[in-house]
C-alpha cells in the first residue's frame, strides 16, 4: 500500500524498472483524495503515471476513488475490496506532512478518530478535511485506518526536507492527536524504518 503526493514519485519510477513477479504483487493506496483519476492531484494518478509501468505493469492495481460523489458512500465497497490484501499487508509506504499527519489522519479533521482507533475492525475510513488547510479540492478523503496500516509486517515511512525533520522530531514524543503519525510509528515499532533525507 503507498502513500501520495510528491516524496515517493523518484522511488516509483526506480522501483517500477525492478526485476519482481510483478504480476503476484497487488498495489492499492493509503489513502487517496476524492478526486477524479485524471485529476493532477490523484494519488491513482500518480500510482499509474510513475510506478504501473515497465515490468511493474504487471501488478494488479487496487484504486480507492468510486464514482461515488463522496468517500463516506464508497467506504464499504473499498473495504470489501481492500480486505483481502490486508491480512497482513506485506509492506506500506508512508508519507508525512510538515504538520504531522501520515495517510489522510489530518489533525482536526472529521473522521480522524475512526480513522486512527478504528472500531468494529473498520480498514477503511472517510475523512473531510474541510476545517484544516488541507481545504479546497482536497478536503474529501478516503484512508486505510491504523488497523491495517499498524499491523502492516514491513513500513517505511519516507521523508524529505529540514522542514519534516523538525515535524518528525516533534512528532516522536508529541501528542498523536496533534502528530498522527506518531500513532504509525508506535503502532509499527520495529517493522518501520524512517528514511529521511534533506
Ligand atoms: C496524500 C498523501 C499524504 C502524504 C503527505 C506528504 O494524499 O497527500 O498520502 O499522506 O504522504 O501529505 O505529502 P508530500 O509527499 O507531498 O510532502
Amino acid at each position: 500500500m503507498v502513500s501520495g503526493g510528491s516524496s515517493p514519485g523518484r522511488m516509483f519510477s526506480l522501483l517500477s524498472e525492478e526485476k519482481l513477479d510483478w504480476e503476484k504483487v497487488y498495489i492499492g493506496l493509503v489513502d487517496e483524495r476524492w478526486v477524479d483519476s485524471d485529476h493532477p492531484g490523484s494519488n491513482e494518478k500518480s500510482v499509474r503515471d510513475k510506478l504501473l509501468k515497465g515490468p511493474a505493469s504487471a501488478a494488479h492495481f487496487l484504486p480507492m476513488k468510486t464514482t461515488d460523489a463522496e468517500p463516506a458512500s464508497a467506504v464499504a465497497s473499498r473495504a470489501a475490496a481492500y480486505a483481502p490484501h490486508l491480512s497482513p499487508l506485506s509492506c506500506v509506504l508512508l508519507g508525512m506532512g510538515p504538520d504531522g499527519h501520515t495517510a489522510s489522519w489530518f489533525p482536526g479533521s472529521i473522521g480522524l478518530e475512526q480513522a486512527m482507533y478504528p472500531k468494529d475492525g473498520a480498514v477503511i475510513a472517510a475523512i473531510d478535511a474541510g476545517n484544516t488547510p488541507v481545504s479546497g479540492d482536497y478536503r474529501h478523503r478516503m484512508t486505510l485506518t491504523a488497523d491495517p496500516i499498524c499491523n502492516a509486517e514491513a513500513a517505511i515511512l519516507l521523508i524529505f526536507g529540514e522542514d519534516k525533520r523538525s515535524a518528525l522530531d516533534q512528532a516522536l514524543t508529541g501528542d498523536e492527536k496533534l502528530f498522527p503519525v506518531r500513532r504509525a510509528i508506535e503502532g509499527l515499532g520495529r517493522r518501520l524504518s524512517i528514511i529521511w533525507a534533506p
